[in-house]
């Protein structure tokens, strides 16, 4: 969704912002622009489309300590190039931009146009600037407290002052500011993403503050000026792991780069004396923990189906009552929150709106709410009382590939967690950690069947519609796979329980619909055959994703027309093994789709808006 990248310090600012606008391209954008803080006043350019756009229309010579630039994802207004930031007060004199959605924007604006101002954009967040410029004080940093008292809604917002040009105000209520700490400079940004480059030493903005950057430092206050310290924190990771390398795409980067990031999930939380996790985060007592009667599963699209997965999981091996729900529907419902149920919100930005708020209907009814987020230090890492962080690394790709594997292993430490401490014994812990120690390299061997995925791939890339079929913790992986596939090739794409075929979905099984089955070698194995049998009845394509097996090998590969072979993990964590292929035939549909893989349209990879 929409970026803010900021400069103020020695250098020339401009090119410091194009760089940094590019590296927030991945979150999805429709416009761009900057403005500079000249000797002369500020210069702002900005365009409908993408940041190449905006480059070639720059002028050569475009000098200036300081400036701030934005991406922008439409939400009031149409993607023009009026819509796009900076926005600019009627005299020129101040310029913005902002992340978020102002509630009360007709208000204020009504209110504006009575006193001449004149509204150039669709845009609410027009009405900032006109707002601040209205007010009268002696410093811009109060002139944006005072502004801000009256705005209702949420911001991320960066602004500048033709007439201090030696400093730049941000703020902070519900969409992510993040300051970046250098060497005679001050940089800021609504992604650490695009500061790393520059420096790793970075302050997170929490709600409700305002900040005044000049070269030398910052200042932080709150909106009723109360002055606040900050502790500065530092980024783990190094510029180039926000950088494609040799891969084509960050999707395909992604999936390659799991079995480390499964590693980075799981170090230091595997106990073998115990044969449990370690998940020093979740700041609660055991006790506490098994006081527990309910576990309820919070998050967004992919995070959702983590969650409905992980819900699976944790009954299993843990025998506590779970269930997921999407996140974005659960405070419309009023929701009881109950003082026995442990929440787990689940977001891998950290900065999902509808998740947000799920949280903060929670606490303000008294809940108890832990995070599963990969994003250190984001806004719903901080809402949290405690949770787990993935440590994925950075995905840059709007799909999530390794953050949704990572997912999944928290809930099965979690689980592993809870049932050591209940009925799972020894031996059933430490065959789930034997299952998980070898995860790494059973990924790797799946990798190494892509050309025969890319093959496969090219089969499925001209079919209008897909299904994906599974029954149990297959089914929450076929929701997963079709979720891919439709996200980055635009094939229309349902997942269904196989048990529910018959009971509905069948009806639209022709020669022109495949089906991706999920078929682990299980209990359930059986039934998951004669579904597929079904199907084959009515002529409809099917392609099995299932384990290696000597005994049923021609029966399967007769019954399928593709059949994909993973190697058998524990039962819990199949379902990771059986997505990666998944991911790689989503991947290589959509290229041979021409799709943007990367970027696809519409989607952004934090949807910080409602
Ligand atoms: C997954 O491929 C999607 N990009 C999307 O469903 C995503 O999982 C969802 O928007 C939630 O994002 P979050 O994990 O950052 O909260």
């Amino acid at each position: 969704m929409c970026g803010i990248v900021g400069y103020i310090g020695k250098q020339n600012a401009a090119p410091i912002l194009m760089e940094g606008l590019s590296r927030l391209e991945y979150r999805g954008y429709d416009s761009a622009g900057i403005a500079i803080q000249r000797k002369n006043g500020i210069e702002v350019h900005k365009r409908c489309g993408k940041i190449r756009v905006l480059q070639s229309s720059l002028p050569k010579k475009l000098t200036g300590n300081s400036g701030i630039g934005h991406t922008r994802w439409a939400t009031h207004g149409e993607p023009t190039d009026i819509n796009a930031h900076p926005h600019s007060s009627n005299n020129g004199q101040i310029s913005l931009v902002h992340n978020g959605i102002i509630e009360n924007a007709s208000q204020l604006r009504t209110r504006l146009k009575a006193h001449d101002v004149s509204f150039s954009s669709e845009t609410d967040s027009e009405v900032l600037v006109h707002l601040i410029a209205s007010i009268q004080a002696n410093t811009l940093a109060e002139r944006v407290r005072l502004a801000l008292g009256q705005v209702e809604g949420t911001y991320g917002l960066a602004v500048l002052d033709a007439e201090r040009p030696g400093e730049i105000v941000i703020a902070r209520n519900g969409s992510p500011v993040v300051l970046g700490i250098g060497e005679k400079e001050m940089l800021f940004a609504s992604d650490a993403a695009a500061l790393v480059r520059h420096t790793q030493q970075v302050v997170y903005l929490d709600d409700g503050e305002i900040a005044e950057l000049t070269p030398s430092g910052y200042r932080v206050m709150t909106l009723d000026a109360t002055a606040t310290e900050k502790t500065p924190a530092t980024i783990d990771w190094s510029s180039q792991t926000y950088e494609k390398g040799d891969y084509r795409h960050f999707t395909l980067k992604e999936i390659h780069e799991q079995p480390k990031s499964v590693l980075r999930t799981l170090r230091g939380r595997l106990d073998h004396r115990f044969q449990t996790a370690h998940l020093g985060g979740l700041n609660l007592e055991s006790r506490e923990l098994l006081g527990f009667r309910r576990i309820k599963i919070l998050g967004c699209g992919s995070a959702y189906i983590s969650g409905f997965l992980g819900a699976r999981t944790i009954e299993q091996l843990a025998r506590v009552p779970c269930d997921a729900e999407p996140a974005s529907e659960f405070r419309y419902r009023n929701p009881v929150i109950e003082s026995d149920t442990l929440y787990l919100a689940v977001s891998q930005s950290g900065e999902t709106f509808d998740t947000l708020a799920a949280v903060q209907e929670i606490k303000r009814k008294g809940g108890r709410v832990l995070g599963i987020v990969n994003v250190v230090g984001s806004s719903l890492a901080r809402a949290c009382d405690g949770g787990i962080y993935l440590h994925a690394g950075p995905e840059i790709a709007v799909v999530s590939t390794k953050t949704f594997v990572s997912t999944i292993l928290a809930f099965v430490l979690l689980a592993l967690y809870i049932g050591r401490m209940k009925d799972l014994s020894v031996a059933q812990g430490k065959k789930l950690i034997d299952a998980l120690n070898a995860l790494p390299n059973q990924i790797t061997k799946i990798l190494e069947i892509e050309p025969e995925c890319e093959r496969i791939a090219k089969k499925y890339a001209s079919y209008d519609d897909a299904y994906f079929v599974g029954r149990n913790l297959g089914f929450a992986i076929a929701m997963e796979g079709a979720l891919k596939l439709k996200e980055i090739s635009y094939i229309h794409a349902e997942a269904y329980p196989a048990s529910e075929l018959k009971h509905g979905p069948l009806a639209l099984v022709t020669e022109k619909t495949p089906t991706f089955f999920l078929l682990p070698v299980d209990d359930l194995f059986d039934k998951n055959l004669s579904t597929a049998q079904e199907i084959r009845a009515r002529k409809g394509p099917v392609l099995a994703i299932t384990h290696s097996q000597d005994s049923r090998h021609s029966e399967i590969h007769e019954l399928f027309n593709d059949v994909i072979e993973v190697p058998k993990s524990h039962e819990c964590l199949d379902p990771i093994l059986m997505l990666i292929p998944l991911q790689l035939l989503a991947y290589h549909i959509a290229l041979a789709r021409d799709c943007d893989v990367d970027q696809p349209r519409n989607l952004a990879k934090s949807v910080t808006v409602e």
